[in-house]
């Protein structure tokens, strides 16, 4: 079975469905509340576990009703707590999220005891950075622990992906020899100062990026597909035409599913159609982690509207 590492957060949800998104000072009437288990890393843990590749997840929770939620997760589907530390200096971390009917999200991330997970934590489990087939990270832990996680997973040898959201400055050299960059076209805005709408917008803020170091960059376009550009090439894939009545964690669904691709060592073009496949069946279900798709389904889609069988 391959390994993926992820170093990342985990967050308590509270995921509200509204007619339409609140504007400042105004109060709207909401139709349902939702409490879930979340965080980008959290949700690419799950994605990569119910893909079917082994997850060792590096992440740290606060003392409180919120991590006992999350706990239960873990303990549900089987996925290993071994480095899932508690601190006392903050809360659980949390999100809430606003979605409206046409599935768009917006979301609030309060880092909490993620902003606490630091290199020390990271350290501890320098044993699976050596067994592992590629190591997975986003923008919200401690600095030093994405730092840590590069620093190991070069050490060793292994395919090194950061998911740069939420986007925020940040150190100086961290994009630097990334194998895989995956920012959405906000992210990628942030980062690059190219605002995407089209391919060619894509590709030259693809350029931005890959002259930070990144190796290969991915940019999630939502309906409008994937657009990648690095040492394989470049193109633009299409997703699927699935409906999307929630996209949180759509980009968590597909970095999961990305890094078990790069685990499996499917050729870029396949890994992102897997990728998709796996983003798409997550936003037709409400919720963040409990929304990814076992592999069998993503096996499914990818023959059905790709016609690849792996
Ligand atoms: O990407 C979606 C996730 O972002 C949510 O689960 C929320 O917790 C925030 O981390």
């Amino acid at each position: 079975m391959k390994k993926v590492v992820v170093v990342g957060s985990l967050n308590f949800d509270i995921a509200v469905y509204t007619p339409r998104f609140s504007t400042p000072g105004e109060s709207v009437l909401g139709n349902s509340v939702v409490l879930g288990v979340g965080g980008k890393g959290s949700n690419q843990a799950t994605a990569v576990h119910r893909s079917g590749a082994e997850v060792i997840m590096i992440g740290q929770v606060g003392r409180d009703f919120m991590a006992e939620l999350l706990h239960k997760h873990y303990v549900n589907e089987g996925m290993s707590e071994k480095y899932i530390t508690t601190t006392d200096e903050a809360e659980t971390g949390s999100g809430v999220i606003e979605i409206e009917p046409s599935g768009q999200n917006s979301i609030i991330v309060v880092k909490g005891a993620n902003g606490t997970l630091c290199d020390e934590n990271v350290r501890a489990a320098e044993e699976e950075f050596a067994s592992a087939d590629v190591v997975l990270t986003q923008l919200e832990t401690g600095f030093s622990s994405i730092e840590e996680a590069k620093r190991l997973a070069k050490k060793y040898g292994k395919p090194f992906i950061i998911n740069p959201a939420p986007h925020q400055p940040i150190p100086n050299g961290l994009f630097e020899g990334v194998d895989y960059l995956t920012p959405n076209e906000t992210e990628c805005e942030y980062f690059s100062g190219v605002t995407v709408t089209d391919e060619e917008s894509a590709s030259r803020a693809a350029d931005k990026l890959l002259s930070m170091g990144v190796k290969n960059v991915i940019i999630t376009l939502g309906k409008a597909g994937v657009y990648y550009a690095g040492e394989n090439g470049r193109m633009l894939v299409p997703t699927t035409d699935l409906k999307s009545v929630d996209s949180t964690g759509a980009g968590d669904a597909f970095n999961g599913a990305f890094a078990v691709a790069v685990a499996e060592k499917m050729d870029t073009e396949t890994a992102l159609k897997f990728a998709n496949c796996v983003a798409s069946i997550s936003v037709t279900r409400k919720g963040a982690s409990n929304t990814m798709p076992y592999r069998h389904e993503t096996d499914k889609l990818l023959s059905d509207f790709y016609g690849i069988t792996l």
